[in-house]
């Protein structure tokens, strides 16, 4: 998992709950890195679940709920460090669409060993897509963070149902319509 990811987590911490918490979420997990992360780094999952995890016990907010408002986040970085992926696109539902054929494959060019979900469109019209998200990462609700900024970039609205698929959260079905 890339260096950015963990940079920018922490400074929302920070921002949130105080330099003392993230003192806290370090401390409580074991760290090959020891938490010193720098944005082109590259650094291994298990170190974000630990300190998520933590966070989640030390405040009483959900995993997924943390992770939801980290991608809310995250989505203005994205928006700041690679506006160009996110201009070619007018439509949130395109864009959705394209995640996996488009905006990952150049992900992972800028970042050869990021570490990327598999996106499967099973539906689409113009105003609803059905996409059936897996990864060994289970962050489903990141992903939910930012298809929420998705539309709010583009000036729409859309009611976002998330189906497990697997009990464990390696597969979910997005179910996604404009209103
Ligand atoms: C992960 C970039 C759009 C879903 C990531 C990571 C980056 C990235 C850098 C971290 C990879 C790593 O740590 O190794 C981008 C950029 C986007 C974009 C630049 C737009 C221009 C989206 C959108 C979604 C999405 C719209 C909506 C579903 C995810 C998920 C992960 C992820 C769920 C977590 C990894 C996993 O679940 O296995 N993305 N992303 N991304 N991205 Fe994107």
């Amino acid at each position: 998992m890339k260096g950015i990811v963990f940079t920018e987590f922490l400074d929302l911490v920070e921002e949130k709950f105080g330099l003392e918490m993230v003192d806290k979420i370090i401390s409580q997990s074991e760290l090959a890195s020891e938490g010193v992360y720098t944005s082109i780094g590259t650094y291994s999952f298990s170190e974000m679940l630990q300190l998520v995890t933590n966070l989640s016990g030390n405040t009483g907010i959900s995993t997924d709920d943390l992770l939801l408002v980290y991608a809310e986040h995250f989505f203005s970085v994205i928006k700041t460090s690679y506006p160009g992926l996110l201009e070619t696109y007018k439509d949130p539902i395109e864009m959705l669409a394209s995640i996996e054929n488009h905006i990952h494959v150049e992900v992972q060019k800028i970042y050869p060993d990021a570490e990327l979900p598999t996106f499967v469109v099973e539906e689409k019209t113009d105003n609803s897509i059905i996409m059936l998200y897996k990864s060994s990462r289970a962050m489903h609700h990141f992903g939910l963070g930012l298809m929420n900024k998705t539309f709010e970039h583009f000036n729409s609205k859309a009611s976002i149902v998330l189906e497990k698929i697997k009990e464990d959260g390696t597969e979910v079905r997005f179910i996604v319509h404009k209103i």
